[in-house]
């Protein structure tokens, strides 16, 4: 299974990811993530990314590209994968095409989760982040507990350093003008499906689940 999940920031793509990794058992591989390990690892990468992901803008296309190049070439992506965060523009999608023809039996979908935007500013502002494990906790849905620590590795809790209101309304300008121009471009291709994020998170799980059996 071969799979994109496509959304603005803040629509579940992640949380969805992680219950998809437990079903189907292939890698969600999450380019946001990836990043961000980059940035606490404060490599030459890292570095340069952390200016950039503070300003709600895009890494450059060739880096990211470069990096996913490899990514993908590894043995546990050879079965399959989800892809979280990437393509995010047009020429990224163009880059992923090119690195899939030399793959044999890939058969590509695309789900596009769609939450409309006061949502997703009310759902980022009160998202908060183990910053040593990555785990997600979020003020409305699965408070994090009073000591501030993570229940799975008892690292800090805290905001990532785009999740400022300021920022995450940049990043929704960022995703209109250089992602949502994906929805046609798959939609071209015809293995594009939608899904309505809005709804809890076990009944999107049940929508995604009916679209990767069918
Ligand atoms: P990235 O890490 O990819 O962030 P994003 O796309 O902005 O996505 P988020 O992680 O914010 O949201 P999500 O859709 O995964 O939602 P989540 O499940 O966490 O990218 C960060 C930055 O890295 C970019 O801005 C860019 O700078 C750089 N970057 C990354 N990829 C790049 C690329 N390909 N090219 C260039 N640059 C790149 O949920 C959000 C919150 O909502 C959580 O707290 C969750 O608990 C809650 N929630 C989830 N589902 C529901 C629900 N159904 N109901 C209520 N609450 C819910």
């Amino acid at each position: 299974m071969h799979l994109i999940l496509l959304g603005a920031p803040g629509v579940g793509k992640g949380t969805q990811a992680k219950k998809i990794v437990e079903k189907f058992n292939i890698p969600q591989i999450s380019t946001g993530d990836i990043l961000r390990k980059e940035v606490r690892e404060e490599t030459e990468l890292g570095k340069k990314a952390k200016a950039i992901m503070e300003r709600g803008e895009l890494v450059p296309d060739d880096i990211i590209l470069n990096m996913m190049e490899k990514r993908l070439n590894e043995p546990d992506c050879q079965k399959g994968f989800i892809l979280d965060g990437f393509p995010r523009t047009i020429p990224q999608a163009e880059g992923l095409d090119k690195i899939l023809q030399n793959k044999e039996n890939v058969k590509l979908k695309v789900i596009e989760i769609f939450v409309p935007e006061e949502e997703i500013v009310r759902r980022l502002t009160s998202r908060r982040i183990c910053s040593v494990c990555g785990r997600d906790y979020n003020l409305i849905l699965t408070p994090p507990p009073a000591n501030g620590k993570c229940e799975s590795c008892g690292g800090e809790i805290i905001q990532r350093y785009d999740d400022k209101e300021e920022t995450i309304r940049n990043r929704l300008k960022v995703y209109n003008q250089q992602t949502e121009p994906l929805i046609h471009y798959y939609s071209k291709k015809g293995n594009l499906y939608r899904v309505n994020g809005l709804n809890n998170v076990e009944d999107v799980f049940k929508e995604i689940e009916n679209i990767l059996d069918s």
